[in-house]
């Protein structure tokens, strides 16, 4: 059966991520290089490849590198080689790269991995420009992608990225939006922003690595769906890391969410419980932004007591859970099936 998991020869999850990283890295590092030089050593700093003066720091502030993983790993999941999704996997990361590089300016947060932020570094202006330079190598790399399928993955990259801009805009404008009454977010709204800005990039690796590989539409499609299933329950667990996690390990500032009075599950899940304590948050909540920590302490204590931090870890099983459930339902091939598992796993298992 495709996709279980029995078998004790599993590799680990980050086994899965470096084995990716390692194939995906010479085109990643190709692409860097042809960005102009200034925002080339933006780019460098922001893949935590050097440090502010250029100087290369091997092993610094690395992501994960999901994306590229996803991708490799959707080509191999329809059985083709995974060098045909390297175009498809420096892309994702590219993009990846250039969307947290922007959205550290928009949530004004100065630290990222453990460092400061690219805009906090080199300034908000070079930091815009080295997102956008990002993104335009990313498609560029892409379209010239060798074979028959660059047109269609070119497509699907610019899908994902306009639901992401459209996720980001919703999370903006929710900043501003009540947390209770007639204008507060409903759980819809909050899935949809969700979706779009962390899972159609997720779904779209995947997708992407398919599509290279050259499978039937179902195919692609059924992965793209787990991957945006993973993108929220991800989010789920970024929203209950920036409310409860340790800044040590995820390298940004807890309660920047509180402070901006970002539409995070826990909070929302929290006020919709309707007992005491979600009374108290939505006075507190309604009277100020907790701007300070004290405050900040006392709202995500009342989040927590309300029952919002656990919503939140149902709500990323039941993602994660739909995620592997479209790749069960999917055939795929056992190794590259059973890898995704493990690696879907890791992933939400961050705080669970
Ligand atoms: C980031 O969302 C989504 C994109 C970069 C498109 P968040 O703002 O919630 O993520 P973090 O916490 O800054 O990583
Ligand atoms: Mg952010
Ligand atoms: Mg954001």
């Amino acid at each position: 059966m495709p996709g279980t998991v029995e078998d004790v020869d599993v590799p680990s999850a980050s086994d899965v991520l470096r084995r990716c990283r390692e194939l995906v890295r010479p085109a990643l590092v190709d692409a860097v290089g042809r960005l102009h030089p200034w925002t080339g050593e933006m780019a460098a700093y922001a893949l935590g490849w050097s440090d502010t003066a250029g100087t290369p720091e091997p092993g610094g502030s690395e992501g994960k590198g999901v994306r590229q993983a996803l991708a490799l790993l959707g080509a191999e999941a329809v059985g083709a080689d995974a060098a045909c999704a390297v175009p498809g996997a420096v892309a994702v990361e590219l993009v990846h790269t250039f969307s947290l590089l922007h959205d550290d300016v928009m949530d004004a947060d100065a630290l990222r991995r453990r460092r400061p932020a690219v805009w906090k570094a080199y300034g908000t202006g070079p930091a815009v420009l080295a997102g956008d330079a990002l993104l335009a190598r990313a498609v560029t790399g892409l379209a010239g992608t060798p074979g028959d399928h660059a047109a269609a993955a070119v497509r699907r990259l610019c899908d994902a990225l306009n639901d992401l801009v459209a996720g980001q805009a919703e999370d903006l404008r929710f900043e501003h939006r009540p947390w209770d009454g007639p204008g507060a977010v409903g759980p819809e709204e909050y899935r949809s922003m969700a979706e779009g800005k962390t899972g159609a990039l997720l779904g779209c690796a995947l997708a992407l690595g398919a599509v290279l590989g050259g499978a039937p539409e179902p195919t692609v499609a059924a992965l793209d769906r787990a991957g945006r299933h993973l993108g929220l329950a991800f989010q789920a667990v970024d929203d209950i890391l920036g409310i409860w996690g340790d800044p040590a390990t995820t390298g940004k500032p807890v309660h920047a969410d509180l402070h901006r009075g970002k539409k995070t599950h826990p909070v929302l899940a929290a006020l919709a419980g309707g007992s005491r304590a979600a009374r108290e948050l939505g006075t507190l909540l309604a009277s100020s932004r907790p701007t300070d920590g004290a405050a900040a302490e006392r709202v995500a204590s009342l989040v927590e007591e309300a029952g919002g931090r656990a919503a939140t870890r149902g709500e990323a099983r039941r993602h994660l859970d739909a995620a592997r459930y479209a790749l069960r339902a999917t055939p795929l091939t056992r190794t590259a099936a059973r890898e995704l598992d493990v690696l879907f796993a890791g992933l939400a298992d961050r705080v669970m």
